[in-house]
Protein backbone atom coordinates (compact mmCIF):
# COMPACT_ATOMS: atom_id res chain seq x y z
CA UNK A 1 0.00 0.00 0.00
CA UNK A 2 0.80 3.51 -1.14
CA UNK A 3 0.29 6.71 0.69
CA UNK A 4 0.63 10.21 -0.43
CA UNK A 5 1.54 12.52 2.56
CA UNK A 6 1.20 16.74 1.06
CA UNK A 7 2.37 19.33 3.30
CA UNK A 8 1.09 22.81 2.04
CA UNK A 9 2.54 26.71 2.54
CA UNK A 10 5.35 27.12 5.47
CA UNK A 11 5.02 23.64 6.71
CA UNK A 12 8.67 23.90 5.88
CA UNK A 13 8.82 26.22 8.84
CA UNK A 14 8.33 23.82 11.18
CA UNK A 15 9.71 23.45 14.49
CA UNK A 16 10.84 27.42 14.14
CA UNK A 17 7.56 28.22 12.81
CA UNK A 18 4.56 29.45 16.28
CA UNK A 19 5.55 26.74 18.33
CA UNK A 20 2.58 27.11 20.40
CA UNK A 21 0.37 26.11 17.66
CA UNK A 22 2.51 24.46 15.47
CA UNK A 23 4.97 22.39 17.93
CA UNK A 24 9.17 22.02 18.18
CA UNK A 25 9.33 19.41 15.70
CA UNK A 26 11.06 20.09 12.12
CA UNK A 27 9.13 18.75 9.15
CA UNK A 28 12.07 16.16 8.70
CA UNK A 29 11.28 14.94 11.99
CA UNK A 30 7.66 14.85 11.73
CA UNK A 31 8.57 12.83 8.54
CA UNK A 32 10.75 10.37 10.46
CA UNK A 33 7.75 9.42 12.93
CA UNK A 34 5.95 8.75 10.23
CA UNK A 35 8.07 6.24 7.86
CA UNK A 36 9.05 4.51 11.29
CA UNK A 37 4.77 4.38 12.03
CA UNK A 38 4.46 3.35 8.14
CA UNK A 39 7.09 0.73 8.57
CA UNK A 40 5.10 -0.86 11.35
CA UNK A 41 2.07 -0.98 9.81
CA UNK A 42 4.10 -2.31 6.20
CA UNK A 43 2.91 0.81 4.02
CA UNK A 44 5.27 3.32 2.02
CA UNK A 45 4.68 6.98 2.23
CA UNK A 46 5.98 9.63 -0.54
CA UNK A 47 6.18 13.18 0.84
CA UNK A 48 5.51 16.15 -0.69
CA UNK A 49 5.83 19.50 0.75
CA UNK A 50 5.04 22.98 -1.58
CA UNK A 51 4.43 26.72 -0.63
CA UNK A 52 2.84 27.19 -4.36
CA UNK A 53 -0.88 25.98 -4.89
CA UNK A 54 -0.41 24.80 -8.81
CA UNK A 55 2.44 22.19 -7.41
CA UNK A 56 0.00 20.97 -4.73
CA UNK A 57 -2.40 20.33 -7.46
CA UNK A 58 0.12 18.59 -10.09
CA UNK A 59 1.44 16.37 -7.40
CA UNK A 60 -2.12 15.44 -6.02
CA UNK A 61 -3.25 14.82 -9.78
CA UNK A 62 -0.03 13.07 -10.71
CA UNK A 63 0.90 10.90 -7.26
CA UNK A 64 -2.49 10.49 -5.91
CA UNK A 65 -3.62 9.08 -8.90
CA UNK A 66 -0.92 6.49 -7.95
CA UNK A 67 -1.17 6.20 -4.67
CA UNK A 68 -3.83 4.11 -2.58
CA UNK A 69 -4.97 7.57 -0.32
CA UNK A 70 -3.69 10.90 0.95
CA UNK A 71 -3.29 12.50 3.80
CA UNK A 72 -2.77 15.92 3.61
CA UNK A 73 -2.61 19.32 5.47
CA UNK A 74 -2.98 22.04 3.15
CA UNK A 75 -1.96 25.08 5.86
CA UNK A 76 -4.08 28.35 4.96
CA UNK A 77 -4.87 27.16 1.34
CA UNK A 78 -7.09 24.76 3.51
CA UNK A 79 -9.36 28.11 3.88
CA UNK A 80 -9.79 28.83 0.33
CA UNK A 81 -8.41 26.67 -2.09
CA UNK A 82 -11.14 25.69 -4.19
CA UNK A 83 -8.41 24.10 -6.68
CA UNK A 84 -6.98 22.30 -4.00
CA UNK A 85 -10.54 20.42 -3.03
CA UNK A 86 -11.34 20.32 -7.18
CA UNK A 87 -8.26 18.35 -7.29
CA UNK A 88 -8.93 15.31 -4.14
CA UNK A 89 -12.45 15.26 -5.59
CA UNK A 90 -11.09 14.77 -9.32
CA UNK A 91 -8.62 12.22 -8.04
CA UNK A 92 -10.93 10.95 -5.60
CA UNK A 93 -8.92 8.41 -3.47
CA UNK A 94 -9.63 8.42 0.33
CA UNK A 95 -8.24 11.12 2.15
CA UNK A 96 -7.89 12.60 5.66
CA UNK A 97 -7.20 16.39 6.47
CA UNK A 98 -4.54 17.17 9.19
CA UNK A 99 -3.78 20.00 11.25
CA UNK A 100 -1.08 20.57 13.58
CA UNK A 101 -3.49 22.90 15.60
CA UNK A 102 -7.00 23.28 16.82
CA UNK A 103 -7.92 25.22 13.78
CA UNK A 104 -11.66 25.54 15.62
CA UNK A 105 -10.34 27.03 18.27
CA UNK A 106 -8.14 30.21 16.83
CA UNK A 107 -8.66 33.05 14.42
CA UNK A 108 -12.59 33.17 12.64
CA UNK A 109 -11.18 33.09 9.43
CA UNK A 110 -9.53 29.02 10.65
CA UNK A 111 -12.57 27.62 11.10
CA UNK A 112 -13.63 27.06 7.63
CA UNK A 113 -12.16 24.01 5.79
CA UNK A 114 -13.16 24.04 2.37
CA UNK A 115 -11.81 20.48 1.74
CA UNK A 116 -13.74 19.08 4.42
CA UNK A 117 -16.75 17.64 2.16
CA UNK A 118 -14.53 15.83 0.34
CA UNK A 119 -12.13 13.97 2.75
CA UNK A 120 -13.10 11.60 4.66
CA UNK A 121 -12.46 13.48 7.73
CA UNK A 122 -10.44 15.72 9.67
CA UNK A 123 -7.76 15.79 12.32
CA UNK A 124 -6.90 18.80 13.98
CA UNK A 125 -5.48 20.14 17.28
CA UNK A 126 -3.15 17.03 18.06
CA UNK A 127 0.14 18.06 16.90
CA UNK A 128 2.28 15.69 15.27
CA UNK A 129 0.37 13.03 16.77
CA UNK A 130 -2.45 13.90 14.52
CA UNK A 131 -0.82 13.01 11.72
CA UNK A 132 0.36 9.39 13.25
CA UNK A 133 -3.22 9.03 14.04
CA UNK A 134 -4.51 10.00 10.41
CA UNK A 135 -1.91 7.30 8.93
CA UNK A 136 -3.73 4.53 11.18
CA UNK A 137 -7.12 5.41 10.45
CA UNK A 138 -6.05 5.65 6.69
CA UNK A 139 -4.64 2.07 7.00
CA UNK A 140 -7.02 0.53 8.88
CA UNK A 141 -10.24 1.73 6.54
CA UNK A 142 -8.05 0.95 3.42
CA UNK A 143 -7.57 -2.80 4.30
CA UNK A 144 -11.68 -3.09 5.84
CA UNK A 145 -11.64 -2.32 1.87
CA UNK A 146 -9.51 -5.54 1.33
CA UNK A 147 -6.38 -3.18 0.24
CA UNK A 148 -3.21 -5.49 1.49
C1 LIG B 1 -2.48 24.54 9.80
C2 LIG B 1 -3.55 25.56 10.17
C3 LIG B 1 -3.69 26.64 9.11
O1 LIG B 1 -4.70 27.57 9.47
C4 LIG B 1 -2.40 27.36 8.93
O2 LIG B 1 -2.51 28.33 7.90
C5 LIG B 1 -1.25 26.44 8.69
C6 LIG B 1 -1.17 25.20 9.45
C7 LIG B 1 -2.21 23.54 10.94
O3 LIG B 1 -1.53 22.56 10.68
O4 LIG B 1 -2.63 23.77 12.08
O5 LIG B 1 -0.35 26.75 7.92
O6 LIG B 1 -2.95 23.80 8.69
Amino acid sequence: MRLLVVHGPNLNLLGQRQPQHYGTLTLAELEDRMRQKAHQLGVELVFFQSNHEGELVDVIQREGAQADGIIINPGALTHYSYALRDALEAVGKPTVEVHLSNIHAREWFRRRSVIADVVMGQVAGLGWRGYLAALEALVSTLRDEGRP
